[in-house]
């Protein structure tokens, strides 16, 4: 494809010093957001300030309102209007759009801040959520930069959603008689519904004097004007108004004068508070505000701001130090030690619930995705990965079956989704090996876990796992491999559904299942490369009996893949449910998929037949293109009845044929299993952002610092075009695949095992890796070799074999491949 110069624009870049991506044009091909909250309290927020917050979950606790997928564009969000003589303007730019005489926008961890400068006068703001705080600090720093006195006015600007966010979206007839509000001193308090079963409310404070507010969006905004052009900052005069019913919103007007070079910071606080029962009135109808009171006197000052954003920063100082690379490639080491752990920092904590592609409202916690998630963050808080294993086994069902999703809020299992997604039970010993082996820490196994959140029918974390596993085995259709259920990790393979009613959802319909043959080899594959890792940990913790039977599955399995899975020249995909083959040479269309490939080889199924080469060449040869490799090839050109949503898509989008970068680490591991490095690194390197960033800003669209799950296939209109950034399990598998199998430093039970895989043309690099209570410092000597360590020097010691074996303290360690 060529390359106009239209597609060659830059709208950024990357600061790794500053570990911030600079926006230096608001006017981004796509919003490119940020997320800001570490772990209560969460705000979405755009490089022009657009966006919204909420506590815990994105559906039944949403604080502020944000309009999707409208025109314009990204519309909602925390804004502040400078109105100087006649001119309106907004330091991020967006509503009003008045061109700027200056733009930036720097996106850093858990923090953005947005710089705007018009005729001499400078509005930063910074925003961030401060450790362990419910709320958004946005501080704002005036500063007049002309020769003259500055007379400006100020308001804030942020609108009430009434919690429910779905809710928020369609039930006019209450919503617009439900709203309430009270204002003190300088503080609006949305106490929406608190009269009634909600012991919550938020407030909206400035650490100023106001000279007026509005709290009534049709008085503020006036009923005809849009953001860009509301009537109060217009007319430069807020009304006072109260809320009373309809639209609550809060809006500060401050006059700010400033003489010639002066500078003054005004700092904002979103705030959100519980109450008990009893406690949560002052008075008739006058809410108990002493939590909001003591939350804002804990940031009314610069000073206060200042300390709690350096705390964040060392908060992810410490974050940050616990891989790091050096390689000399600032491409790689910027992804490997800033954003690849940033993103997977966010797909840990929001799941696939809330994005520019999520509205927050759909889909809580996957049973899936959070296991997959929580692989690229247990190195960073192990505690809270811990508890995150403990809550989604509790989801679990006696028979080792789940439902795949949970709300974050409740932790209960989502009754609308139900289970039945076969490869869902695999999924928690990924994530549970995953943490005993960075943490040492076996006692999670003796944990009591309920099934189904039902008191009483705890049995220990263990026994979870092992049912996960019987579930696959008992399970099986006619060729002894896996039964798919409703759909595999593909949510969209879904070969019992039979659904010609456009109203029946695809996942959650089956119309079919009695006697049902559809298998699917990308649980077979799962299954296996989680069945050894069960088999290691049985034996580690001298389960022997249960490792053997478990090691006869395993053996079993890869010998019903190499029977009745393989295709000549790759894995076949699945048996659809009268016993048909899925991704085969005899089929017309979908002849090879992506799933089945990565899980085979990586369970490395039919290595020593050749099979594992054989499938890794043919996924480059059909399914590679210059943007990565798509899922299946050739695309479905029309609807298969038979084989549910998959070919609903388009050819070369989602899960028809897109490049769903999901799974391009499967292979990549693959590759680095078999020893391919510089197979392995083009894989990587053509889905690993900064490179993207490099040549494809405008055509790939959405945000360069982090992975997207899709971008479009071969077959799409635009190549290239990325979709649905940031809650992918993407981030977690990069991750995954760079440090422990490309960088090659793999936690396991006795200490980190060093196996890099490499391109042929890779430079000594080192990594500095904090395990348990030790610090490693790592040096690799790739000498050319894409695999294969010859020798490994432990503290001037050469040892045996591949695992530096794990003592606390400070170590060296000097590898020679
Ligand atoms: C989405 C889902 C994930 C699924 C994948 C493929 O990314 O979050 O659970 O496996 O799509 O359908
Ligand atoms: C759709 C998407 C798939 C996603 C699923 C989640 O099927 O195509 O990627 O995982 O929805 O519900």
């Amino acid at each position: 494809m060529t390359i106009n110069m239209e597609q060659q624009k830059r709208y950024g870049h990357f600061d790794d010093q500053h570990r911030e991506y600079v926006i230096t044009d608001p006017q981004t091909p796509w919003p490119w957001i940020n997320y800001l909250g570490n772990e209560d309290f969460f705000s979405l927020i755009s490089n022009t300030a657009g966006g919204y917050s909420f506590y815990k979950d994105a559906k039944f606790r949403r604080i502020t309102r944000y309009r999707y997928n409208n025109v314009p564009m990204d519309n909602g969000g925390r804004y502040f209007y400078l109105k100087d003589g006649d001119t309106v303007w907004n330091p991020g730019w967006k509503p009003c759009k008045t061109p700027l005489d200056f733009y930036e926008c720097r996106h850093g961890m858990g923090y953005t801040r947005i710089t705007g400068r018009k005729n001499q006068v400078e509005a930063s703001v910074l925003f961030f959520v401060p450790l362990k705080k419910w709320g958004e600090v946005q501080k704002v720093t005036l500063k007049n930069l002309s020769q003259e006195p500055k007379q400006l006015k100020l308001f804030s600007f942020e609108e009430w959603c009434l919690w429910n966010a779905a809710t928020d979206m369609e039930n006019f007839q209450r919503n617009f008689s439900t709203g309430e509000v009270e204002i003190e001193g300088s503080t609006i308090y949305h106490k929406t519904e608190y009269r009634e079963r909600r012991n919550h409310y938020a407030f909206y404070h400035v650490n100023t004097e106001i000279q007026g507010y509005d709290t009534d969006r049709e008085t503020f905004v006036g009923l005809y004007n849009e953001f860009a052009d509301p009537q109060a900052v217009i007319e430069g005069r807020p009304r006072n108004s109260h809320a009373h019913g309809w639209s609550p919103v809060a809006s500060h007007y401050i006059e700010v004068t400033l003489q010639p070079g002066e500078q003054k910071d005004f700092v904002f606080l979103l705030g959100y508070i519980e109450n008990a029962q009893d406690e949560k009135f002052e008075a008739p109808q006058v809410i108990n505000k002493k939590k909001a009171h003591a939350l804002i006197a804990s940031l009314d000052t610069t000073e206060k701001v200042d300390q709690a954003f350096a705390e964040l920063s060392a908060y992810w100082d410490d974050l940050l130090s616990i891989y790091k690379v050096k390689t000399g490639n600032d491409k790689l080491d910027r992804m490997v030690n800033i954003w690849n752990q940033y993103q997977c920092m966010v797909t840990f904590n929001f799941s696939r619930s809330a994005s520019f592609f999520e509205s927050g409202v759909g889909r809580g916690m996957g049973f899936r995705d959070s296991n997959q998630d929580l692989v690229g963050f247990v190195h960073q808080i192990p505690p809270r990965a811990r508890q995150r294993i403990i809550d989604i086994a509790s989801t679990q069902f006696p028979d080792g079956g789940c439902y795949h999703q949970y709300q974050p809020l409740t932790k209960r299992g989502n009754n609308d989704i139900g289970g039945g997604f076969n490869d869902d039970p695999c999924w928690l010993i990924f994530g549970t090996v995953a943490y005993i082996k960075e943490t040492g820490d076996f006692s999670i196994l003796d944990e009591m876990v309920p099934f189904d959140n039902q008191p009483g029918t705890e049995v220990t974390l263990f026994e979870h796992l092992k049912v996960s596993m019987d579930h696959v085995l008992n399970n099986l259709g006619p060729h002894k491999l896996p039964l798919i259920g409703r759909a595999d990790w593909n949510d969209c393979l879904n070969l019992n559904c039979f659904s010609m009613d456009p109203n029946e959802s695809f996942q959650t319909t089956e119309n079919k299942s009695e006697g049902s043959k559809a298998e699917s080899l990308m649980i077979a594959g799962l299954f296996v490369v989680t069945g050894k890792d069960y088999v290691a940990l049985c034996k580690q913790i001298g389960k022997d009996d249960e490792a053997r039977r478990m090691q006869q599955a395993v053996d079993a399995m890869t010998e019903a893949v190499k029977k009745d899975g393989w295709d000549g020249e790759w894995y076949l995909r699945a048996y659809d449910f009268f016993g048909g083959k899925i991704g085969s040479k005899e089929c017309d269309e979908a002849k090879i998929f992506i799933e089945s490939q990565g899980w085979c080889t990586m369970a490395e199924i039919g290595a020593e037949e050749g099979m594992v080469a054989k499938s890794l060449d043919a996924t480059k040869k059909y399914l590679e293109c210059e943007h990565g490799i798509v899922l299946n090839n050739p695309a479905f050109s029309k609807f298969v009845y038979e084989y549910g949503e998959i070919s609903s898509y388009p050819e070369g989008y989602k899960e028809n044929a897109g490049i769903f970068c999901h799974n391009n680490p499967w292979v990549i591991i693959g590759e680095c299993l078999a020893g391919r490095g510089n197979d392995a690194w083009s894989h990587y390197a053509k889905i690993l952002p900064s490179y993207v960033e490099e040549k494809y800003q405008t055509l790939h669209k959405v945000e360069p610092y982090v992975n997207c799950q899709m971008v479009a296939g071969k077959d799409a209109a635009r190549p290239g075009e990325g979709k649905n950034s940031w809650l992918t399990g993407t981030a977690a598998w990069m991750w995954y695949t760079v440090s422990e199998f490309i960088l090659g430093i793999k936690p396991d039970y006795e200490g980190l095992r060093i196996d890099p895989c490499l391109p042929e043309t890779a430079k000594d690099y080192t990594v500095s890796r904090k395990f348990r209570e030790a610090d490693y410092e790592i040096t690799v000597h790739p000498n050319g070799h894409q695999k294969g360590v010859r020798q490994i020097v432990l503290d001037g010691q050469p040892i045996e074999g591949s695992v530096v074996p794990y003592a606390p303290g400070k170590h060296t360690v000097d590898v020679t491949m």
